[in-house]
């Protein structure tokens, strides 16, 4: 897929006309991320998705569906589901103002002195309005479209792409939303280029190969980078033994570093054969993964506002959210979901050589006292104070962000200009280019 270089002007990222128009012709017109299919595991379970004005309730109803429905009553307008109890269980939900009552399935039940609506009660009409949903990999997508492209069309060769990693079966580890006084899409574009990281992420260089990472392009606006781990950026003299990194991976899968011998750029391949042999012994299904998936790193973003970090035994779901009605404000969320070893298994597991039980990445068993985190909200002051972190990496971008923000508002600033190794930020606007010239 051929990208051309637009050097898109300043103005999409500041004023309240575009992002009125993005909200028309693109929020309420693609498929969202709004959840994990865990959070509705059984009836009655649901979550609410907040997004831009609108806020959305998806449950689980009692014949086992996923539903969303708009989260306001038929009777004036108010919110049934408050933010505050945005994740819960419910038998109904309860309108708090004159306690109208809907069943999970969105189907109005009760109305108090039903007998004073001389103009009737039509149950067409005042059931909640749904919404089209989908469930891929265990994540579940809505859209607002009456007319949604097909989902599968929407994540085209994706679908299969991901399908050896059973992300499905991945276990939520923490569940955080940052306010940031940014763009959504200086977000964005800030993960779709890996340019800016040889200056402000110093550790990258010490376990990931950044120059020489691959870049696809997607139907729809997706796009995929591969970084290859295990190794360091060759940019810089290449050590003489594996660095600290390296060595953490190495000994997390049960290989003793101080035993390893081989040349620092091989270390890569030594975790792919690991992983190989380690195959269903813990419960870890490696088998439908190539080898580079088994050491890389694979960031797919989805279009319009998702990042999916996938390797084999953690991925990140991280998701910029525009803000209801200042476009210079984002939120910045992310959901960190682990793979956890079988627990049987791992009792029957082999020990390594040296009779050390072999811990995975990401912690070995699931704990049994096992509680699904609790959102935690902050605002991004907090992060730069020291306060609170989603992960030195992702600090270091949103200590920087606010500051892009308040630079594309100076007279001195006009447009991005990019490179060649910005392709990935061209092909995110380039799609809500399209969507918003075909909405307008
Ligand atoms: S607005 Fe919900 S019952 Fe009146
Ligand atoms: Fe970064």
């Amino acid at each position: 897929m051929n990208q051309t270089i637009t050097n898109f002007s300043k103005e999409r990222y500041l004023s309240t006309d575009y992002a009125a128009r993005e909200w028309d012709a693109m929020w309420t017109e693609t498929w969202l991320f709004a959840g994990l299919a865990s959070d509705v595991a059984k009836p009655g379970d649901y979550f609410l998705f907040n997004i831009g004005v609108e806020s959305i309730i998806v449950t689980r109803t009692k014949t086992g569906d996923v539903a969303a429905f708009y989260n306001v009553c038929k009777h004036r307008g108010n919110r049934l589901v408050r933010p505050e109890n945005h994740i819960g269980c419910a038998e109904k939900f309860r309108c708090p103002y004159h306690a109208w009552t809907y069943d999970l399935d969105g189907s109005l039940r009760t109305v108090p002195d039903r007998h004073r609506f001389s103009n009737g009660l039509p149950e067409d009409k005042l059931s909640l309005s749904p919404l089209s949903l989908e469930i891929w990999h265990g994540l579940i997508f809505i859209s607002m479209s009456d007319a949604p492209v097909p989902f599968n069309e929407f994540m085209g060769p994706i679908t299969d792409e991901l399908a050896p990693y059973h992300l499905d079966k991945l276990t939520l580890v923490a569940d955080q939303s940052c306010s940031h006084n940014c763009n959504w899409k200086a977000m964005l574009d800030n993960f779709a280029e890996l340019y800016h990281v040889d200056f402000i992420h110093p550790l990258h260089k010490t376990f990931v190969d950044c120059p020489n990472a691959e870049v696809e392009f997607y139907d729809h606006g997706h796009t995929l980078v591969r970084v290859q781990g295990g190794t360091v950026n060759p940019r810089y003299p290449i050590p003489d033994e594996p660095t600290d990194m390296m060595k953490a991976q190495l000994s997390s899968l049960g290989v003793n570093p101080a035993e390893y011998d081989g040349r620092v750029l091989d270390v890569r391949e030594a975790i792919q054969k690991q992983k190989r042999d380690l195959d269903g012994k813990h419960g870890y299904d490696y088998s439908g993964l190539s080898d580079a998936q088994l050491s890389d790193i694979w960031q797919y973003n989805l279009f319009p506002n998702i990042i999916l970090a996938v390797t084999p035994e953690f991925t990140w779901i991280m998701r910029a959210m525009p803000h209801p009605t200042d476009p210079q404000k984002a939120y910045f969320e992310k959901f960190d979901l682990a793979m956890f070893a079988d627990p049987d298994l791992m009792n029957e597991s082999p020990s390594t050589a040296d009779d050390a039980p072999v811990h995975f990445v990401a912690g070995g068993a699931k704990p049994t006292d096992y509680k699904r985190p609790e959102r935690d909200y902050f605002d991004h002051d907090e992060i730069i104070a020291g306060n609170k972190t989603m992960t030195v990496t992702i600090d270091e971008d949103i200590h920087l962000l606010g500051e892009v923000q308040a630079g594309m508002r100076s007279k001195g600033f006009e447009q991005v200009w990019l490179s060649d190794d910005e392709m990935r930020v061209q092909h995110l606007h380039n799609h809500l280019d399209a969507m918003i010239e075909r909405g307008v």
